[in-house]
């Protein structure tokens, strides 16, 4: 790592800071001594400029549009990797050979099942609780269950708690899926791969046999890889921050997924769903994008803008080509909501508004439709978020683990509050 410096000067004081560089992005300003030498801290909100830890997961270069997964980009992987290859490189760094892949693969196959007595949790909610609130409360209780891969000391439980999250996650959400919809709990197939398999436990009945459709189950694995990671995000973040504190992995699993559930973030999915639903013809597209462009109105087009790409998400071009994949292959010719999505798009990317502000449409734009045509309802679509994207909150824990500069997170404020006063008795008040 390269090292200049950088000089601040506040009033008659200066103090020089130790500028770091990467492989590749920008630099950043080490102001970690900064309070000690001048008394002030530094003021972020959002953390539009700043940078909470060394990675070497994932880069995102937001201008150019381009996502890379341990150096490699998002569209080599979503076009000739699976998403469990995907889960290998994020949590070791390197592509498996073919006997770590039949290793890994076999691995998380075989920690697929939950604890029989899981299914109890479920029937403690309501039928019609909203699938992320169910997820929250299941996976926080995972820690009741494993308690054996609960010490973050150890790097063996550790590797333990990762693999048991990647492969409970679709059976924790198949079975909030179930149960959201009254059918009996499909149990996990070891034979099947690891989208088809979710597939099956979410889509099969009791009554018959269910077939698994290789379009849609590779449409689903793509899905997954595309969602997987993405640098210092929200849920990332939240779940750095709780892992900080030495809670455990299960715990920090349950805080990302309470995060991603947020519309700004991976709930903007479901919203996005919602929004063209709401939208429905093409005619009526001029009406919520002069809404989207009218200060006084709460409304923001769901699916659109983000804080680090200002160019096309490259994740969104996947993402679209897999929908009318998903559609072809099922037949569906003119849905409605794709046409207005492609008309919404078309306008948005013409319109000064949205060009000044560099708002493009973000992976969230097109999955709702992909995931409305695969069987899914728009509630359980930020749970395929969360399932996607378990792989990516575990490997960012575990490197913040290991982190030999990890402390834990506490950041400072700019009190505006009142001044020490004395306490009043209620007569005076
Ligand atoms: C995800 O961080 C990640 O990597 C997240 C994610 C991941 O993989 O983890 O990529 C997943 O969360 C994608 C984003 C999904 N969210 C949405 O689609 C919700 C709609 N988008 C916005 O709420 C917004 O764009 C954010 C939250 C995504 C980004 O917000 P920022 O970076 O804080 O930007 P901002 O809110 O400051 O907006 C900048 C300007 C504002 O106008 P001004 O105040 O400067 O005049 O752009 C406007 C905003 O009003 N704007 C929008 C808009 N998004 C931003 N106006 C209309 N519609 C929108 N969608």
């Amino acid at each position: 790592m390269t090292e200049q410096s950088a000089t601040l000067k506040i009033g008659d004081k200066s103090v020089d800071l130790a500028v770091k560089s990467g492989t590749i992005g920008p630099d950043v300003i080490d102001i970690g001594a900064l309070y000690k030498h001048t008394a002030s801290f530094t003021y972020d909100p959002g953390f539009t400029s700043t940078a909470s830890c060394e990675s070497k997961i994932t880069y995102i270069d937001g201008d150019a549009g381009v996502l890379l997964h341990r150096g490699y980009p998002i569209e080599q992987l979503a076009e000739h990797g699976d998403f469990l290859e995907v889960c290998y490189l994020l949590l070791y760094g390197e592509l498996p050979t073919a006997a770590q892949k039949k290793d890994f693969d076999y691995r998380v196959t075989h920690h697929t099942m939950v604890h029989e007595q899981m299914s109890r949790f479920f029937t403690g909610f309501r039928r019609d609780a909203h699938p992320m609130a169910v997820m929250c409360g299941c996976v926080g209780a995972l820690s009741a269950f494993y308690h054996d891969s609960t010490d973050i000391t150890d790097p063996h439980q550790r590797m333990v708690a990762s693999l048991r999250m990647i492969a409970k996650m679709p059976t924790l959400a198949a079975m909030a899926y179930k149960y959201h919809v009254g059918q009996p709990f499909v149990y996990p197939k070891n034979d099947l791969d690891y989208a088809s398999n979710f597939l099956r436990m979410c889509f099969a009945v009791p009554c018959e046999e269910y077939v698994v459709n290789p379009v849609l189950s590779r449409a689903m694995d793509r899905i997954f890889i595309l969602h997987a990671d993405h640098e210092q995000n929200a849920s990332t973040s939240t779940v750095r921050l709780a892992g900080s504190s030495g809670a455990n992995p299960f715990a920090c699993i349950a805080a990302g997924i309470a995060c991603l559930w947020g519309p700004a973030h991976g709930g903007a999915n479901e919203a996005a769903l919602n929004m063209l639903t709401e939208i429905g013809t093409v005619d009526r597209i001029p009406e919520y994008i002069a809404r989207a462009k009218d200060k006084n109105d709460p409304f923001r087009l769901m699916g659109f803008g983000h804080r680090v790409y200002k160019n096309y998400d490259p994740r969104a071009k996947i993402m679209q080509k897999t929908t009318h994949e998903v559609l072809g292959e099922l037949g569906v010719k003119d849905d409605p909501l794709l046409e207005v999505a492609m008309e919404l798009e078309r306008i948005a990317l013409t319109d000064e508004y949205f060009i000044e502000k560099k708002l493009y449409p973000n992976i969230d734009f097109y999955s709702g439709i992909t995931l409305k045509a695969l069987g899914f309802p728009t509630t359980m679509f930020t749970v395929l978020f969360a399932l996607a994207r378990t792989v990516g909150w575990i490997a960012q824990w575990n490197e913040m683990i290991e982190d030999p500069e990890q402390r834990i997170g506490r950041p400072r404020q700019l009190y505006i509050g009142e001044p020490q006063r004395d306490y009043l008795p209620v007569s005076k008040r």
